[in-house]
């Protein structure tokens, strides 16, 4: 390892996601070990900007593995895009002595990374946390897996009123622009039909799947929405469906329970893995890119495609989920 590095920082911003706090404890413990002292920055770049600013020790990242949320808060900073915003928080991080910082969030917190690191000349390594999956250069990010798992006992839930009721639900899930959420949700509820925000959905064909639906006297009982889907809300799509067919509709809209719980284990490992990468990667003398896992294996990807690179999705779960559902 080639740089040397005594004192860092690490801080979650923008959405929280389960998994952030083990990605956090991966980075004290990892850094420690190589005698970095680490400070926590607490509510992202709003702390940032504030010198909200404290260190963290191996015991104070103790006991919160399995913790959802962040414990070093989080928040969506309007201040920290302005030059002046930056330039204040420059100071902070400057005061505290700190050399490099690492950044857990999604696409807005590593667009503020790399604008502010190539203003003030420290290092930043990006982590993937959104419950999004929407970062190119990571299969999977921080807080997706346990977010889906929540989607889909929602989901569970609600179907066995839609069966006893013979009803039809449109549940709408979270992910911003990205379908993820909604295709891993959606096949593994087994919904009859998912809208997604990459793809075109027309609404006549979904009517004509359940007017043969209805004739084979198939049980069609859910549809699972992406909130950035093309054809509306749920609430829209469902008025439309229950004014040109005989279907009894109602909506779920499962929000924000979909960003809180206890991570899976697979967020706890996937976050142990990044937030353990991220301190070698600094180390190593990487700065301004995102860790992130391909394939199994660890993946390093500068920011600016990490930001700007579309990540596609995989056409052949497209087509599956579509077979699936017939
Ligand atoms: O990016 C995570 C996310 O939960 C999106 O899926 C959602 O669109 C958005 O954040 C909601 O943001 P907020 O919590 O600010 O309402």
């Amino acid at each position: 390892m080639s740089t040397k590095y005594s004192k860092i920082a690490v801080f979650t911003s923008g959405g929280d996601a389960p998994g952030m706090n083990a990605a956090v404890r991966a980075v004290v413990r990892t850094a420690i070990y190589h005698d970095i002292e680490v400070y926590g920055i607490y509510r992202g770049y709003e702390g940032m900007i504030d010198g909200d600013i404290k260190k963290l020790t191996k015991g104070a990242v103790g006991n919160i593995i399995h913790r959802g949320g962040t414990v070093l808060r989080t928040a969506r900073s309007e201040e920290f895009r302005t030059v002046e915003g930056r330039a204040e928080a420059a100071k902070q991080l400057k005061k505290h002595g700190i050399e490099a910082c690492i950044a857990i969030g999604g696409n807005g917190t590593f667009t503020g990374a790399l604008k502010f690191s190539e203003e003030h000349q420290i290092p930043f390594i990006g982590l993937p946390g959104t419950i999004d999956n929407d970062i190119y250069g990571s299969d999977y990010t921080i807080g997706f897996d346990t977010a889906i798992n929540t989607a889909v006992d929602c989901i569970d839930k609600i179907r066995d009123t839609a069966y006893s009721h013979s009803r039809l639900f449109f549940v709408e899930v979270m992910g911003r622009h990205a379908g993820y959420i909604a295709l891993y949700s959606g096949i593994a509820s087994g919904a009859g039909s998912i809208f997604l925000p990459e793809t075109e959905t027309p609404l006549d064909d979904l009517i004509d799947r359940l007017n043969k639906a209805a004739k084979r006297k198939k049980l069609f009982n859910m549809v699972v929405v992406a909130e950035g889907n093309q054809n509306g809300t749920a609430e829209e799509i469902a008025a439309k469906v229950a004014a040109r067919t005989n279907h009894e509709t109602r909506v779920t809209i499962i929000g924000h329970l979909q960003r809180g719980g206890s991570p899976t284990a697979q967020d706890r490992v996937l976050a142990s893995q990044l937030g353990y990468s991220a301190v070698h990667a600094l180390l190593n003398g990487e700065k301004n890119v995102a860790i992130g896992i391909v394939n199994d294996e660890i993946a390093i990807t500068p920011f600016n495609d990490a930001i700007y690179k579309a990540k596609p999705m995989n056409d052949d779960m497209l087509r599956m989920a579509e077979i699936l559902a017939l």
